[in-house]
């Protein structure tokens, strides 16, 4: 029997008998016949097995199949090479599970298939052990076969400071594994892979974007076999012996979100976009994400409350509307040396307790939100002091500190009853309506009662994240692990808000969010405005670009606003009364990167009203054009046949020949007087671009009139 599950742009279809395949995953048909799949039996070459392998669900070994199998795993040295019969296919409107077993293994691989109207396809396998004994597994993955004509890879990579870095490169013999062994979701390895015919682009060719959503180890393989077949096969990675299954008992590999477009990477990340607000993101629509002060970079560990009071009252001056105490408020946190653990008010600094500063922050209009890291210890603690045995560790074995900290061992009952405890009591004492969950240190031999542990200790996390949520629905929390170590759909689930990076340098901030947009809408990025020094690149930047770059995501500011000039101050109340105009437009239309002429030099991205009324693109100079001019800039997501106006909202202050410019004698005219130009004009033909400096931008607005 065949099957198939559809949307109006995509088609995905299904032989299961015997054996179950995904026989097509692409665009959508119009006029197939599904009994006619059997017309996909390829030719069988000479000096191969003799006859066609069926590329299945868990591609197996015991068929014939000589790239990595869709399960690795024994019973003692047993039932190793599993074959899986299909046993039953459930379908319902746009769902469909498929359910194979080995008699002879004695196991149960159940494949789930969930396609969204947005067009993301959520797939999950599960391993089911049937027999008496225990089994092992070394590796379930979920795979997708992809056509011969997806030979170009976009993966990201990164580091702190520095995450979401595209490359790209040609997929062929063999292909490009990725492994993430970091503990965490990761800097280095985003778990997402984008691939595509030759040289596809924003707008334009086909792509197969895949997400694994997962927050802990994983692997990623996109992979061409020597008859040219390719296929994408990820995973959560686990560590040698870290999963048996007892009799009946059942392992899932994490959610895996894969989506394909026939117009380039926007459509996609359109797809994926939606898919998250439609299904994963938890957040009232009807609320505006507040604007951010968090304060951080502004004092770091210096705590002094009636400062900080002073800071709420200048931030609330500037707009804020959220403001946020970071790291340094508990146990005795004067620098990053101590005091993780002692989740209890540090009274040296807060002598009155936390209340005044919070009625103040309150009584100004703002939210209020703490920070917290959970699932970490400093051995100069009174926690580590009372339990050092409540590390995850590996006993014998000295693991090296990172930040001077070590985890938790989260799957011990007494550290997640301590933790669960030290929430509630924070939650349930204080009004506090957001926590940002911080996350610092890479993992190093997880090790739970001997045993690795990795995944236990990121469900142990999701576990909870989950109860404190049920308790207090009201507080909204923040993913930050170092910056944007842990961004990733699973933890989405349970968090509303990624700290991006630790990065505030405008000019990394355009690439990092950049990367992000790929799988994120703008609305979970945190993006905020730094001072002028950028502390972790000592990189100086103009206030136009700083304010442009955190406009287009979910803006806040990172100082200490007291001892910002009163220019700074105006112009961060510019930047935020500016994101509050365009706020609605930004954290619900359809986003789009442009394909620009100068791309080493420029970016220029915007989001456009879901009715195409309105929008606003970002033109972000970011190294010197190339030319002396740098083309035109075409817009796309716009109704051919309407009229639109044109309005500069923002640009740098150095550009107005008459007044100090100097790299224009004359601005595009479209710069000097009210313009109003078709769709078709705009997205064909386009707007000739300014010369602008280096590290600075421009911002527009495009209304239909
Ligand atoms: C790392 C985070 O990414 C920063 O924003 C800040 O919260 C520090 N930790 C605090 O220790």
């Amino acid at each position: 029997m065949n099957y198939r599950l559809n949307n109006n742009n995509i088609d995905v279809l299904f032989r299961t008998k015997p054996y179950a395949e995904l026989s097509y995953f692409g665009k959508r048909l119009q006029n197939i016949q599904l009994e006619q799949l059997e017309m996909l039996n390829p030719a069988v070459p000479n000096a191969r097995i003799d006859v066609d392998v069926p590329f299945t669900l868990c591609p197996e070994e015991g068929l014939g199949n000589f790239s990595t199998p869709g399960l690795e795993g024994h019973r003692n040295g047993k039932d190793w090479s599993p074959v899986f019969i299909t046993k039953e296919v459930i379908q319902t409107e746009n769902q469909i599970t498929i359910i194979s077993e080995d008699n002879i293994a004695n196991l149960r691989f159940t494949s789930d298939f969930i396609l969204d109207d947005s067009g993301v396809l959520q797939c999950q396998n599960s391993l089911t052990n049937l027999g008496d004994e225990p089994y092992q597994v070394n590796r379930l993955s979920i795979t997708l076969p992809l056509p011969e004509r997806a030979q170009e890879l976009m993966a990201f990579s990164g580091r702190w400071i520095k995450e979401f870095f595209p490359h790209r490169t040609k997929i062929e013999h063999c292909g490009y594994l990725q492994e993430n062994r970091r503990g965490r979701t990761s800097h280095e390895y985003f778990p997402g892979m984008i691939v595509g015919t030759n040289s596809f682009k924003e707008q334009s060719g086909e792509v197969w974007g895949v997400h694994l959503g997962w927050s802990g180890n994983h692997r990623i393989q996109v992979a061409v076999k020597s008859n040219g077949k390719r296929f994408i096969q990820a995973e959560a990675l686990y560590m040698a012996g870290e999963i048996t299954l007892a009799k009946d008992e059942s392992i899932s590999t994490p959610w895996m979100y894969a989506t394909y477009s026939d117009h380039g990477l926007n459509q996609m990340s359109q797809q994926f976009h939606e898919f998250l607000r439609g299904n994963i993101i938890k957040f009232s629509q009807n609320k505006p994400r507040p604007v951010h002060l968090n304060t951080w970079e502004g004092i770091f560990f210096d705590h002094n409350p009636d400062y900080i009071m002073q800071m709420a009252t200048k931030a609330a001056h500037m707009g804020v509307e959220r403001f946020i105490i970071d790291d340094g408020w508990f146990g005795k946190r004067d620098d990053d040396y101590q005091g993780l653990g002692d989740w209890y008010l540090d009274k040296r600094k807060y002598p009155n307790g936390l209340e005044p500063v919070i009625k103040h922050v309150k009584d100004l209009g703002m939210e209020f939100g703490i920070w917290v890291e959970p699932e970490m210890i400093n051995k100069n603690s009174d926690l580590y002091r009372a339990h050092p045995d409540w590390l995850l560790e590996l006993h014998g074995y000295n693991q090296p500190e990172g930040r001077h900290q070590y985890l938790l061992d989260l799957q011990n009952p007494a550290v997640f009853e301590y933790l669960l405890e030290r929430l509630t009591w924070l939650l349930g004492s204080y009004d506090i309506d957001y926590i940002k969950w911080d996350m610092n240190r890479e993992i190093v031999q997880a090790g739970h009662n001997g045993n690795p542990a990795i995944v236990g200790q990121t469900e142990a996390l999701y576990h909870l994240i989950d109860i404190l949520q049920e308790k207090f629905p009201h507080v909204e929390i923040e993913s930050c692990s170092s910056g944007g170590g842990r961004i990733d759909y699973e933890i989405l689930k349970r968090t509303q808000r990624f700290w991006t990076s630790d990065s505030n340098d405008a000019l990394d901030r355009q690439i990092i969010q950049r990367g992000m947009s790929y799988f994120f809408p703008p609305e979970v990025m945190g993006a905020h405005i730094g001072g002028a020094l950028c502390h972790t690149t000592f990189r100086e930047l103009h206030m136009n670009l700083r304010g442009l770059t955190a406009l287009f995501g979910h803006m806040g500011v990172e100082l200490d606003p007291v001892k910002e000039s009163e220019k700074e101050q105006k112009a961060f109340a510019h930047y935020i009364n500016l994101h509050k105009q365009l706020r609605p437009l930004l954290h619900s239309g359809n986003s789009v990167r442009l394909d620009v002429d100068d791309p080493n030099a420029m970016q220029s991205y915007g989001v456009i009203s879901k009715d195409q009324k309105e929008a606003a693109f970002i033109i972000a100079q970011l190294a010197l054009p190339t030319y002396a001019l740098s083309g035109n800039l075409r817009l796309t997501g716009l109704l051919s046949d309407k009229q639109y106006q044109i309005e500069i909202l923002d640009m740098p202050d150095n550009i107005d020949p008459k007044v100090n410019g100097h790299a224009m004698k004359v601005l595009p005219l479209w710069m000097q007087t009210k313009t109003i130009l078709s769709g078709d004009w705009l997205m064909n033909i386009g707007l000739p671009l300014p010369v602008l400096d280096p590290a600075t931008a421009m911002l527009i607005k495009i209304t239909s009139k």
